[in-house]
């Protein structure tokens, strides 16, 4: 009985992750689309959080926060679509500051197990917050996602998330 009940759950993961494989390939699809033979990166940013934000129920709030290049170790809020996002979030804060400081994307299971997160919406229980580097490797922003859900990214988003940015930013 257990093998029986082991097996359908493996096989509903199965589903629900070739699913999200397929929406990412479509919304990549999408992106590369809009973004191609566009320079300006705020309405690349835009773009992006709009077609994200589209494709994903899930998805709460989709944005960057960009480096301040003004003030050193410093993001402020960039092209967002979702609730009202904070202005401005220090490095040493947040995800969003922890991706910013280590270069590496951060996904969070249960935004209230992780110190120091930044609730500009309580709605919010997991989050996943990807570094953007330009074609140089300088970081230029940060893409944060939230979700009202627990644990909605994985390893997948990591894939598609970095591959999506590269895409735009690195070219
Ligand atoms: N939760 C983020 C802050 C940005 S809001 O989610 C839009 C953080 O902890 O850095």
């Amino acid at each position: 009985m257990l093998g029986a009940i082991n097996s359908v759950i493996r096989c509903v993961i199965g589903v629900l992750m070739a699913k999200k494989e397929s929406i990412y390939r479509q919304v990549e699809a999408e992106i590369k689309s809009v973004t191609e033979g566009e320079g300006n990166t705020i309405a690349n940013m835009a773009s992006i959080s709009c077609l994200l934000n589209m494709a994903f129920d899930d998805f709460f709030w989709v944005g960057f926060y960009l480096v301040d290049p003004d003030i050193e170790d410093e993001l402020v809020v960039g092209p967002y679509q979702g609730t009202l996002g904070c202005l401005r979030i220090s490095y040493n804060r947040g995800v969003c500051g922890a991706a910013a400081k280590t270069g590496k994307t951060q996904i969070v299971d249960n935004v209230h197990e992780f110190t120091g997160h930044i609730a500009c919406d309580s709605n919010t229980n997991s989050e996943i917050v990807v570094p953007v580097h330009n074609k140089v490797g300088r970081l230029i922003a940060v893409l944060d996602i939230d979700s009202t859900q627990f644990s909605t990214f994985d390893h997948i988003d990591k894939l598609w998330l970095e591959k999506i940015v590269n895409m735009v930013f690195k070219k």
